[in-house]
Formats: structure tokens, sequence, C-alpha cells
């Protein structure tokens, strides 16, 4: 039998309140921790964050709401607040900047290629596709920098879950505004799965900018906080596609409801996934929670709107968050959207060579990296340690390296300090020459 939220009441809102103790939870230990369950701590610190700044939004902009629903929807907002304490909080202190970073763009990655397979919307599994393979690139230029900076292997956070290897290069990330805005779904027309999908992606990259945003200056390196900056850009770009996706003619109450919908979904999600019991616990009590919020939503939204919610979100739980292991997704796309861009018309797609001399977005490119782009310096200074870049990945797709930026580069604005393709391959001759040295002194 499939669970129904709206048949739920879950914990009602007075009895939602927790003492400090309850709120600050026990960090988990970065060396014993799951990826997972980082990426699920990650994750729904942004779908926290995301679900209380709406409810302040909603009072802000809600005329015609009464007084003691107005009161109650103060209520949620505080008991988003504290829950998005407890999930950002188990984030233990000696998990470094650049350690969260890569654990960060793991999230975008494996969340993305997730929800692009269970997207039923076809126009915007493309954009997830599209989206997914920006983050991929950005883990990759983050591992150079934690490998350097604080001798990290990728697998020391993804733990071999995700391949880490140059994706479509950041430098091609930046885009003339008015051609990241994608095309709305109808919101009479769209599933419940494709309208949580994207509230999911959307505040998983809100966030991902808040942190880039708050964090990357916390490096001395120039180069570092240059890149900080450069993947930090990208991200309000991703938060631009994806939030451009909804239907901007929804109702407050209407995105209210899917707002709690979402978390409810998220964090039943994350309680039939979680490997770690105390954490488990955590899970299950906020899925409670916002089984109570979803409920005083509904009623809202019955109250004021006179509808059924279930024509909005439907009669069955959503699974939007299962994390797992994506490789061979991942690499398809890879191998096929490398060369994908925004097209011209500013709704669809083009490969680099369909897109005209004029396109939008090379001016933008270009004054961007006038001086140099900070996320090709990355790779030319990991050569200096490591003789070429950092990469985990198959044999099979590392062979493939040089054949997927050649595929990735444009010809068109490139920064002068870009790594190309013979340099790329040098560098991978040289690591090669002197790993056989080495079996020979040993
Ligand atoms: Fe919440
Ligand atoms: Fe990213
Ligand atoms: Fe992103
Ligand atoms: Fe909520």
């Amino acid at each position: 039998m499939t669970f129904n939220p709206l048949k739920e009441k879950g914990i009602s809102l007075e009895k939602q309140l927790r003492n400090w103790h309850q709120i600050v939870a026990k960090p988990y230990k970065k060396q014993k921790v799951d990826c997972y369950t980082r990426t699920r701590q990650i994750l729904m610190n942004g779908i926290e964050v995301e679900g209380w700044g709406f409810k302040h939004q909603l009072n802000r902009f809600m005329a015609e709401i009464d007084s003691e629903d107005r009161a109650n929807i103060s209520r949620m907002g505080r008991i988003e607040n504290q829950q998005q304490m407890t999930c950002n909080w188990m984030c233990p202190e000696d998990q470094s900047v650049l350690e969260t970073t890569l654990g960060y763009e793991q999230v975008a990655v494996d969340l993305t290629a997730w929800l692009a397979q269970n997207e039923p919307d076809k126009y915007v599994k493309e954009t997830f596709n599209f989206g997914l393979l920006e983050d991929f690139d950005h883990l990759y230029r983050y591992a150079q920098f934690a490998y350097m900076r604080e001798g990290l292997e990728p697998n020391d956070i993804v733990q071999g879950q995700t391949d880490v290897i140059i994706g479509r290069p950041t430098q091609h990330h930046h885009n003339c505004n008015s051609l990241r805005l994608r095309n709305h779904y109808d919101k009479s027309t769209a599933s419940p799965q494709t309208k949580v999908n994207i509230l999911t992606v959307l505040s998983g990259e809100q966030q991902t900018h808040n942190f880039y945003a708050e964090h990357g200056f916390m490096y001395g390196d120039h180069v570092l906080r240059e890149t900080y900056a450069e993947i930090k850009d990208v991200e309000e770009e991703h938060v631009t596609m994806y939030e451009s996706l909804i239907d901007p003619s929804e109702t407050m109450l209407e995105k209210l409801l899917l707002h709690e919908f979402t978390e409810v979904c998220n964090y039943y999600t994350c309680f039939e996934d979680e490997v770690d019991d105390e954490i488990k616990k955590y899970w299950e009590i906020f899925l409670d929670i916002e089984l109570g919020h979803l409920h005083l939503a509904s009623e809202m939204f019955k109250k004021y709107e006179k509808r059924d919610p279930e024509e909005v979100i439907g009669s069955e739980i959503i699974i939007p968050c299962r994390f797992k292991s994506q490789k061979s997704y991942v690499q398809k796309v890879l191998e096929k959207e490398i060369d994908k861009r925004l097209a011209p018309d500013g709704k669809y797609y083009n490969s680099i060579d369909e897109i005209p001399d004029e396109w939008a977005s090379y001016p933008v490119q270009e004054r961007l990296a006038e001086n140099s782009a900070p996320s090709e310096n990355c790779i030319k200074i990991v050569e200096f340690y490591h003789d070429r870049d950092v990469v985990e990945a198959s044999e099979n797709l590392k062979n493939k390296e040089v054949v997927l930026l050649e595929k990735g580069l444009q010809e068109k604005a490139v920064a002068h300090n870009t790594v190309l393709p013979e340099e790329l391959q040098q560098m991978i001759d040289k690591h090669e020459e002197r790993e056989k040295e080495k079996k020979k002194i040993i």
C-alpha cells in the first residue's frame, strides 16, 4: 500500500518546539560517516533554508490571510529554522570547507542524476541533464584544490560512489541571463513528481550558492577564492534555471502546499535510506513534523482557495532524493552531452558547432575571463605537485579524458590560460612516465 501524506496528521504545531539539546544534534564523525548520510544532511539543510525563507515571503506578501493563520505561518517558519540548525550542525567542526564543498557537489551530481531518471517531463529531464554536467565539472575543479591544500584524495569524501573527472569546462558555464531562463511547466497538467523534483534540486542549488557565498573567502589562496567566486556565479545561474521551470502563476498557498509536500517526501526518503541509526531518528521526527505542516497547509488551501489539495500534490508519496551511485548514467550523459550549450532561442539546447558567432553568452564569458579563468588555473597548479590533474574514475573513463575535453571545449571565448587537450595529454604522459620510474626504484 502506498503512503498518502494527506491522510496523515503528523505532530501538531504546538508540540513541535524542541529544546536546545534536541535542536543541536551531535555531529557525525567525518572519518566514519557514509558519504550519502553526508549528502542527505547537506540537502536537508538546503530544503529547510528554502522552507524557512518561504514562510517569511508568505507573511510579507500575502494580504488575504487572517491573523490566526499568519501566526501559524510564523510558528512554522520558526520550526523550519530549528530543523535547519539540526541538519546543518550535524556537520563536525573538523570537516574543512573544501571537504564540505566536495560533499555539496556530490549532492548536486548524484541527486540531479537520480531526478533526471525519475522525471516524467522530457524537457525538465533535459534541463536536469544539462545542469548535472556543470556540477560534475565543479566537483573535479574543487578536487584539485582539496588535493593541493589538504592532501585529500577525492575518495576520502565521495567514497568511490561518484566519478571525479573533467566535465563541461566551468569557464563555459557562464551565460547571458536571458538564455538561462527555461520554459515553465503548466501547473494544471504537470505531475506532482515534476513539481517536487524541481523544488528539491532548486533548494539544493540555492544552498550551494549560499555556502560558497559564506565560505569562499575563508582561504587565503587567491586562485581558490576566485574559483569559489566563479563557481558561486554558476550556482546563481542554476538557481535562475531551475526556478524558471516553475509555473509562476501558482498561488502562494499552492506553493506553500508544494513546499511542505516536498519536505515530507524528502524526509520520507531520508528515513527509508538512512544507515546511521542516530541520524535516522531525526529524519523520522522531522517527517512527522512536516506531516503536521502539510496538514496545516492543506487546511489553509481548502479554506482560502476552495480547492482540493490532491489536485496539486496527488495522493501518493514521491521519492525525490534516493542517493546512490549514478556513475554509469552520468558517464552516458557526459559522453553524449558535454558539448551542449543553451540555444540562442533561449529555451532549448544546441551543440557547440550549432551556436552562431553572435551567441549572447560569448561576451559574458569573454568579460568574466578577460584576465584568466580561475577554474583553469587549478589544473596548472596541481600539475606542479602531481604531474597531471587529480582524477578518480574507472580506467575506461580515464582513458577518454582528453577526448572529452576536446569535445567539451569551445573555440570561441576560451580563456588564455585554458588547459588545451594536447597539454592535458602531455601531463598524463608525464605522470605515467613518473609512475614507471617509481616502480623501478622500488
Ligand atoms: Fe522543515
Ligand atoms: Fe556546482
Ligand atoms: Fe549547481
Ligand atoms: Fe515544513
